[in-house]
């Protein structure tokens, strides 16, 4: 057995912010409320609902994540974030409509009470929305400074002994990697000169680990995929990941994907098509914002088939995104992918996928996961980039020059062996001939005294 490494307890509450406070956030606060009434289960959720095995196989050790890892627990949680609008989570949600009325009635006095905190907003990154619920400041720093002084302010209002922030707020306008993103120097002189390349997100990161907060980016913006933050997260010893709730159709992909590789089956073509009428999809009809979803998700596929390895089976992959906002669906997304594979001597099939999904379902049990997980790795003691909370995530942030690992039973592997080794137990290779030899030693010795 390795050594466990030393993980301060999760004693006391932990406070879970997030920017936006929309579909996603309010599905995700009114989940937790309602499981810890006891009224629903948290589905989808690994930490709450998953198992991990330790030990050989023969041994039956199969704990509940939460019962194996010591991971803060849903009472203790509080919830806070940051919205352009004004409305309380209550009314948030009745507006969102992900959940039945009558369950986000159950919950009204625990909902109505969570109010967000006005937003740095910049319409430039999100022309599709009109908040009024924002913070004015003379520059990007200032507001940098407010954004810390709410997070300080809620972790005592609310007697806190931790924070974590996990950005739900729309997806912004498509940004590149520039210069003024480059070193933490650079930013920090941006911030002070309005940089109109520094995104919002980018600020409440920067506020976060300014503070010492674990950071999560839920959208596929840069956020905190910049090497500045990285830097920061470095110099403050705070943990970071992202980017992109790894839900529906992509979820879907990396499900799939995974399995025709792994028989060498061929893929000539992917074509993903979905509708959406939520207010992310009104976001995303605008081109700019379009573009960072488009970039995110389009990725998902070269790290599972490799064209340099494989050019037989996956050099020539036509692979086509198209996301359209069709409000009568509401937060119900439906995709639908054709995918054309070839098979023994090159003969054609075709798959069909037609996923009724309801996104915010998906995504909410991730902000829970991750909040956790995150708040694991900050006692941990396990700083910057948390690969291995890939699984989570579209376009996972990996350190420089490494490049993501999408195939989603790999991230599962990684993140029970991440557990594993914090927690001091052998990891698990699945190789098994130890236990082999034994049971066929066993076996031959009962042949023989059968003999
Ligand atoms: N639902 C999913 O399955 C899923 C999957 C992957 C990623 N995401 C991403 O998660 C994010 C949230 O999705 P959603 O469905 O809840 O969207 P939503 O539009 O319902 O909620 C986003 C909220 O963020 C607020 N907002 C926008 N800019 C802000 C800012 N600068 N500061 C504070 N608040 C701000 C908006 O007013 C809105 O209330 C989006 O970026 C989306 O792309 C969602």
């Amino acid at each position: 057995m390795s050594k466990q490494i030393k993980i301060q307890p999760a004693t006391g509450k932990l406070g879970i912010l997030t920017p936006g406070m929309g579909a996603v956030a309010t599905t995700f606060i009114a989940g937790v409320v309602a499981a810890r009434k006891e009224i629903a289960l948290p589905i989808g959720s690994l930490t709450q609902m998953g198992t991990i095995r330790l030990g050989k196989r023969t041994e039956d050790r199969n704990p509940r994540i939460k019962d194996f890892a010591p991971l803060a627990n849903l009472d203790q949680i509080v919830f806070g974030g940051w919205d352009v609008y004004e409305d309380n989570v209550y009314e948030a949600a009745l507006e969102a409509k992900v959940l039945d009325r009558s369950l986000v009635e159950l919950l009204k006095d625990d909902l109505q009470a969570i109010k967000p905190m006005k937003a740095v907003f910049d319409k430039n990154y999100v022309r599709n929305l009109d908040g009024t619920h924002v913070k004015t400041g003379a520059t990007k720093m200032e507001l940098a400074e407010q954004l810390m002084a709410d997070i300080r302010r809620f972790k005592t209002d609310n007697g806190c002994d931790r924070l974590v922030i996990v950005w739900c707020a729309s997806t912004e306008a498509y940004t590149e990697v520039s210069d003024v993103h480059q070193s933490l120097e650079a930013f920090e002189a941006g911030l002070r000169n309005n940089d109109n390349r520094i995104a919002p997100s980018m600020i409440y990161a920067y506020a976060a680990l300014q503070c010492g907060v674990p950071f999560a980016n839920g959208a596929p913006n840069l956020t905190c995929d910049i090497p500045a933050i990285l830097e920061l997260s470095h110099k403050t010893k705070t943990a970071i990941c992202g980017k992109d709730f790894k839900t529906g159709q992509t979820l879907m992909k990396t499900i799939v994907a995974p399995g025709l590789h792994a028989r060498a089956l061929g893929v000539r073509g992917w074509f993903s098509t979905n509708i959406l009428g939520n207010r992310d999809g009104a976001v995303l009809d605008a081109p700019e914002n379009f573009k960072t979803k488009e970039v995110s998700k389009g990725n998902v596929l070269d790290g599972i088939f490799d064209a340099n390895l494989q050019p037989e089976l996956y050099g020539d992959i036509y692979h086509k995104i198209r996301i359209n906002y069709y409000p009568p669906h509401g937060d119900n997304k439906e995709s639908w992918d054709n995918i054309d594979i070839f098979g023994w001597l090159g003969y054609p099939m075709q798959i069909k996928i037609n996923f009724l999904c309801r996104d915010s379902i998906l995504a909410a049990p991730i902000v829970l996961d991750l909040a956790l997980l995150l708040d694991l790795s900050q006692r941990a003691g396990l700083v910057g980039i948390q690969e291995w909370l890939s699984f989570y995530f579209k376009a996972p942030q990996t350190a420089p020059g490494l490049p993501p690992q999408h195939d989603i039973f790999k991230q599962l592997s990684k993140l029970e062996n991440t557990l594993r080794y914090l927690m001091g137990e052998e990891l698990i290779t699945h190789l098994g001939l130890d236990y082999y030899e034994d049971l066929v030693k066993e076996y031959e010795g009962l042949l023989q005294a059968h003999s």
